[in-house]
Order: structure tokens, then sequence, then C-alpha cells
């Protein structure tokens, strides 16, 4: 029998039945590659009278004690795991090569040392002196980690299994190779592989296991993405080339929620922690220029304020630009859609850029309404109120619809000297914190009132 999904996407680990350039699952190219299934000992015997042991069943009613944690005493991280490191666990965090995972893991690493935790790195990249050149800058030789180098997963766990440590950090996932499996490191079967046996360990000692994981672009090595499904929390750290902002997002915690974000700051001696990070989003602006909008964003259980740039101009091209960063393109063609649609306000022959500032992503549907203002400031030239920050759903039918969290996002607003705040009727905040609510139920009365166009 021929076997079927041989076939891997590295970047989404989605598998296919025969090799295409495209994979359809995420729309990476070159990212497919053909992979021996993972083999599971003697094929598809049935299991006949060979009988494993009895499960012990229990109810639903069973009540367990929440998970004991440990707090790294960095709390932007602590946050992020939920409320501190759980025993056991096994943790994934990806990112693009050079964003600064090693950095902020030696940091925790030390961190939770301190703590009491018997702390293990293994670095499969970096020599030993490289490693420790990089404790040396970052003030933490005298941490009590214990560092190897090592790619060899056999080797690795015959030590685990004697020193059986609180932590374990493993950097990187896509170096670690295991002598059972043909193919190389880096491989869609041997990330696999590693991860299950990585992860195994953890539930079998106790260990809480860290899988560090490049983001790869394309080609022969699989990305985190591969082993998501397999640990319990899956953190990604991003930021934008050129900032010195950090963010470290939880996609998926099975430990405490998932889309929480901390802020951190890449500086000479390593991360630091950003407490307040809406002050440092909004450092930098000036005086109320067309385009630029502050909108009152949460992310995870926080709020954050950030700034949003429009810039709309005529285009000299046959097929005018629609350019986004850190916000969702398809969403923007809807925004651009709705207005032209609703409000007779057409984008047509017009360039459109959009930019968050500060190098981080919105994803939140509660920033239409701030885009569809950033945009008609732009295209009126004409601005905002300087001390108004913005949000609110927008709906297909152009009406504005309220968001959750509103008072949250008032609160913070006030605590960052904004006076008044443009949103949704039909909020309810119990409190608005002092601040002026101007409120719109539809997109007509809000670009009308606003920017009088329509
Ligand atoms: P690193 O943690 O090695 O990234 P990753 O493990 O995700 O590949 O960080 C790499 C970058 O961080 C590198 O360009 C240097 C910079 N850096 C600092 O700016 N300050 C520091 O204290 C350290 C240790 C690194
Ligand atoms: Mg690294």
């Amino acid at each position: 029998m021929g076997k079927s999904a041989s076939f891997t996407c590295t970047a989404c680990g989605v598998s296919h039945r025969k090799w295409s350039g495209q994979c359809e699952a995420c729309g990476a190219w070159n990212t497919i590659v053909e992979e021996a299934p993972l083999s599971t000992g003697p094929k598809s015997k049935s299991l006949g009278a060979n009988r494993g042991a009895a499960l012990n069943l229990t109810d639903l009613s069973d009540s367990e004690p929440p998970p004991p944690r440990t707090h790294s005493t960095i709390a932007e991280l602590d946050r992020v795991l939920g409320g501190g490191l759980v025993p056991a666990s096994a943790i994934l965090v990806g990112g693009d090569p050079g964003i600064g995972k090693s950095t902020l893991l030696l940091q925790a690493a030390a961190r939770f040392a301190a703590q009491g935790l018997s702390t293990v790195y293994i670095s499969g990249e970096e020599a030993g002196a490289q490693v420790r050149m990089r404790a040396a800058r970052l003030g933490l030789s005298d941490a009590p980690v214990k560092l190897a180098t090592a790619t060899s997963l056999r080797d690795i766990l015959t030590t685990l299994d004697t020193t059986a440590p609180d932590l374990v950090i493993i950097d990187s996932i896509q170096t670690m190779w295991i002598d059972t499996i043909d193919s190389a490191p880096g491989s869609v079967a041997q990330v696999r592989a590693v991860a299950h046996e990585l992860t195994t360990f953890a539930k079998r000692k106790g260990t809480a296991v860290v899988l560090v994981g490049h983001v790869t672009k394309e080609g022969q090595i699989a990305g985190p993405r591969v082993v998501e499904h397999m640990v319990d929390t899956v953190l990604y750290f991003e930021g934008e080339r050129g900032h010195q902002f950090r963010i470290l997002r939880s996609v998926k915690n099975r430990f405490g929620p998932a889309d929480e974000i901390g802020v951190f700051e890449m500086t000479g001696r390593g991360l630091a922690e950003v407490a307040n990070p809406s002050a440092l989003f909004l450092s930098g602006r000036g005086d109320p220029t067309p385009g630029s909008v502050v909108f009152a964003g949460i992310e995870g259980t926080r709020p954050l304020l950030v700034e949003l740039q429009a810039l709309v101009a005529p285009t000299p091209h046959a097929q005018p630009r629609r350019a986004v960063v850190g916000w969702d393109s398809a969403r923007l063609a809807m925004i651009l859609a709705v207005l032209e649609a609703r409000c007779g306000i057409p984008f047509t022959g017009l360039d459109v850029y959009l930019n968050v500032a500060g190098g981080i992503r919105i994803s939140e549907p509660a920033a239409d309404l701030a885009v569809a203002a950033a945009l008609l400031s732009a295209r009126e030239d004409a601005s905002l109120p300087a001390e108004a920050v913005i949000f609110g759903e927008i709906s297909l039918s152009g009406a504005l619809r309220p968001v959750a969290q509103t008072e949250n996002r008032l609160k913070e607003a006030k605590k960052l000297g904004f006076t008044s705040a443009i949103v949704p009727s039909g909020g309810k905040p119990g409190a608005t914190g002092g601040l002026a609510l101007r409120e719109f139920g539809d997109l007509t009365a809000f670009t009308g009132e606003i920017f009088g166009a329509g």
C-alpha cells in the first residue's frame, strides 16, 4: 500500500497528498517537502489479545488543585504564561531569527533559577563560549543555571533523566536530532519527533520544558507551527526590525488566557520590561497630523493605546496600492468597501497606506473605526482632535458596534492624558473615567459629523 500524506509543509505543518510549489493551506512557496511518516513500530497489526493496562476512569467532578506556579519575577513574562511557570508543562517560544529568543530565555532561566528552580539551558546553536559571553553581557554570569551544548536528543534525555531539573530550555528545536529518524535535523519528522520526546519527558518527570523554534520563511527547515499542537503553551516573540520593542504573545495556553502580551525593550544589556506600553507606543507623537489617530485597544487583559497612521494619495499606477503594516489587509479592503458603498466616499484612483506605529500588530475588529478615521483624516487632510481616542467595530451595513472592555479602554486613555473618546453608541460604559464621549450609531453619521464628508 502506498503511504498517503507523505508531503508536509514546513511552514504550517499541513500534510499534502502530492508535492506542489505552493502550500494550499498557508500560501507559502517552496515549503512542501517529502517526509517519511512517523513510524510507530510494526505496521497496523490488530491489537488482538495483547491488551494494555486498564485505565483509571474518573468523574468529571473530581477536583484537582490548580497547578502550583513559579513566578519568574519578570512580570511581563509571568502574565503571558498565565501567572507563572507550571511544572511538567511544555512551552514553545517561536520567533524570527535574531529577534531575541535566546536573550529572553537566558534572562528567564536566571530568574527562575534564582527562585529555586533547578534550571538547565541546552544550546544546540551556539558554542558554550558564546552563551557565556551573552550571560556576561546580561550580568548573569553568576546565575545558578546549568549550561550544556548538545544536539543529540539521546544524550540530552540521558542527562535530563539523571538530573531531573525543574526547568529545561532547548535552544533550538531545529538543531536537535534523534537517531531513530533518518532525515536531517530541522526536518518536519525530526522536529516533531524531538518535540514529542521532550513533551513526554516533561510529563514523565514533572520538568517544565521550553522549546525554542525559529520561524522559517521557506525551505527545508520546519517552523515552530509544526509542533504547536503538541505543547501546552505557544508563545511568539515578535518585533519589527529597526524597532527596539518586542512583544511576547501567547497564542495558545492550556494554563491561562491566550492573546495575552508582554512588552519588552531590547537594550544593550538585554530585554527590559515595559510596564507602561501605551506611553511607549505613543511617544514621538507631535502635533495632530492628518491621517494619524489614537486607537484604544485591548491586548489580552491589558489596554493598549497605539497610533494608527494613514496616507492617501493619487496613484500613478493603473491599479492603486493598498499597503498595510501591523493590521489585516483583508480587513482594510472591507473598510474601504464600506466607506464607498455606505457613505459614498470612494478611494478609487488613490493609493492607501496604513501603518500601526511602533511595530506592533493589531488584530482586534475594535480598530475598524480608528482605521476608518485615519483613512478619512488622510483623505480629507483634516486631523482629529489630538486629545481624542477612538475605537469601535464596523459592520458591513455601516453600523457601528460596541466592543468589549469599553471601560478599560477609557480608563487607559484617561491615564495617558486624553480627554475625549469617539465610540459606538450603546457601549454602556459604567464609568467614562471623566472622558467626554462622542457616540455614533453608524459610519455615515460619524463621517458626516467629524469630517463633513459623505
Ligand atoms: P538573540 O537572543 O540571539 O536572538 P534569537 O535567539 O531570537 O535568534 O538576540 C539577537 C539580537 O539581540 C542580536 O542582534 C543582538 C541583540 N542583543 C542586544 O541588543 N542586547 C543584548 O543584551 C543582547 C544579548 C542581544
Ligand atoms: Mg538564539
